[in-house]
């Protein structure tokens, strides 16, 4: 039988390429902030309640760039929406899907993180203490649950063909290109070849998985 994930940022544009690529192995149930608002933790909470998932892979994130000294009265809403979005949403996810999964014996728990975690890029601050707070969060989580056939991991993306990076001006987005060693962007097949190991693999948990092209640091 097909294994249930429920991929949440499933409407963007890692997340919707990324169902497309694993349709034929699971049943996948993409999740935009319609359907499921990450924020609230009581419709997170139902959403688990309601569905019996076996895999979670977290694709919702947003990104905001300002340097830190020009946060103000006028964005502080954006530095909110961050903090809200990829850290709360992301414990959201993460506790109210343990509780089945740890009844069940077996989960598989997928964050998604960026090389920015540990790149320093001017303007990028929050967004990148955000994911590191995910690259942290996994591997706590991991060791709590790593008797109850539970894996979790987080998988650092460099820079992907989708999503994000097309909101990258073209002139940064090209010269950021050139910066990679393999002078081209992540492909959706990839990644999904790097998710079913992490799906089969056992044990593999509490890893922040770089996937870069070789741009690292
Ligand atoms: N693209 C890259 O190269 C790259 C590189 C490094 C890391 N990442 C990370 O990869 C993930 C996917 O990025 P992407 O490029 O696909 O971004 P994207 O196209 O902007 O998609 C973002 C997704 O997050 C969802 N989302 C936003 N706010 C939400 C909320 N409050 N509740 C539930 N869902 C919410 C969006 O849903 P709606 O459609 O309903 O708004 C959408 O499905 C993010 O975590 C991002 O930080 C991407």
């Amino acid at each position: 039988m097909k294994k249930n994930i429920a991929l949440f940022g499933g409407t963007g544009g890692l997340g919707s390429q990324l169902a497309k690529e694993l349709d034929s192995k699971f049943n996948i149930i993409p999740l935009g902030s319609k359907d499921v608002n990450v924020q609230d933790n009581e419709a997170v909470s139902s959403f688990f309640q309601e569905n019996e998932i076996d895999i979670v892979l977290n694709f919702s994130g947003v990104n905001y760039d300002s340097f830190m000294h020009k946060y103000s009265n006028k964005n502080l809403s954006e530095r909110d929406r961050l903090i809200d979005i990829n850290i709360k949403g992301t414990a959201n996810i993460v506790s109210n899907s343990l509780i089945k999964m740890r009844d069940k014996k077996y989960g598989r728990i997928i964050l998604v993180s960026s090389i920015l975690a540990e790149l320093p890029v001017v303007s990028t601050g929050i967004y990148a203490g955000c994911k590191g707070f995910i690259d942290s969060l996994t591997k706590t989580v991991a060791v709590e649950n790593a008797t109850k056939g539970i894996t979790c991991n987080s998988i650092q993306l460099g820079y992907f063909d989708g999503g994000l990076t097309y909101n990258i001006p073209e002139e940064f987005r090209n010269g950021i290109i050139k910066t990679i060693p393999m002078k081209r962007l992540g492909k959706i097949k990839e990644l999904a070849r790097i998710i079913e190991m992490l799906i089969d693999v056992e044990y593999i948990t509490g890893t922040n998985i770089k996937v870069n092209g070789g741009l690292d640091f």
